[in-house]
């Protein structure tokens, strides 16, 4: 209740965004900051205060957003200097001035929009994270039971977004660009998890096992403090480090 009479409180403020904007693939466009007055409306998303700037003010205004409900991984942005998402973030919880700038790391696209997939990809592809089977699978084959408590387990680490705020709020991940960030940890310790996946342990420790990896944590949390889907990357990553520490005296 008290939220709700905050929110309501806070009803009818005279908002001022301050967005970045760039793009990169147009030669004379400079990076520059744009300010834009907005009158709050009640329960309003940070998504909404931009599609209604991009309506009504500025229709070049480039951010993404698909689902606007946090799960499609697609609207991280840096807002008042946090990342987190633009669809889950209510402009409530925010000074009347709010500083809008894309994800840092990722490509640039253009404004606010920036091109996390492609490094998602390539983190998958590096680290193949999948399961790898013992056999190729056969659709006529019947399913493998699981341990309901395992597959909760598994099932809590694959809500992962792929947003990419946790890469940008990581300061490894700044400095180092082969860090694979709790995004790349978390994959691995879900895949660790599962029992269909037969890569040993030396495996796990030749991509992760290193300064791109689980040894380049410096575990000062700033991925568990933003990740939009509360997910545990605190307990994950010391999960996966204690392993290949383990690994590393007993291989
Ligand atoms: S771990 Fe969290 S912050 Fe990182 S990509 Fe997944 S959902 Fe986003
Ligand atoms: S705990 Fe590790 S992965 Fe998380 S932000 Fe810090 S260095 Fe990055
Ligand atoms: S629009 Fe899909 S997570 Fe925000």
């Amino acid at each position: 209740m008290k939220g709700v009479h905050r929110k309501e409180a806070r009803a009818g403020r005279r908002l001022t965004l301050r967005i970045f904007r760039h793009v990169p693939c147009v030669p004379e466009n400079q990076p520059r900051i744009d300010t834009f007055p907005l009158d709050e409306t009640p329960g309003m998303t940070l998504f909404l205060a931009l599609t209604r700037i991009r309506e009504e003010q500025d229709p070049a205004l480039n951010f993404d957003c698909v689902c606007r409900a946090g799960v499609c991984g697609s609207c991280g942005m840096v807002i008042n200097g946090r990342p987190g998402l633009a669809c889950r973030t209510l402009t409530a919880d925010l000074p009347e001035t709010i500083t809008l700038f894309p994800l840092p790391w990722f490509e640039l696209m253009a404004d606010l929009s920036v091109d996390t997939g492609q490094w998602m990809r390539g983190l998958t592809e590096r680290l193949e994270a999948w399961v790898h089977l013992a056999e190729e699978p056969s659709l006529d084959a019947q399913e493998t039971p699981m341990e309901p408590e395992l597959a909760e387990q598994i099932y809590e680490l694959d809500r992962c977004i792929e947003c990419g705020c946790c890469i940008a709020a990581c300061g490894t991940a700044m400095m180092h660009k082969d860090f694979v960030g709790a995004v790349g940890l978390l994959k691995m310790a879900r895949l660790r998890l599962d029992p269909r996946d037969v890569r040993s342990d030396a495996e796990y420790y030749d991509v992760v096992g290193d300064a791109g990896g689980v040894f380049g944590c410096m575990t000062f949390l700033g991925c568990q403090d933003v990740c939009p889907k509360g997910l545990p990357l605190q307990t994950q990553i010391a999960f996966l480090r204690r392993q290949m520490v383990h690994h590393s005296f007993n291989p």
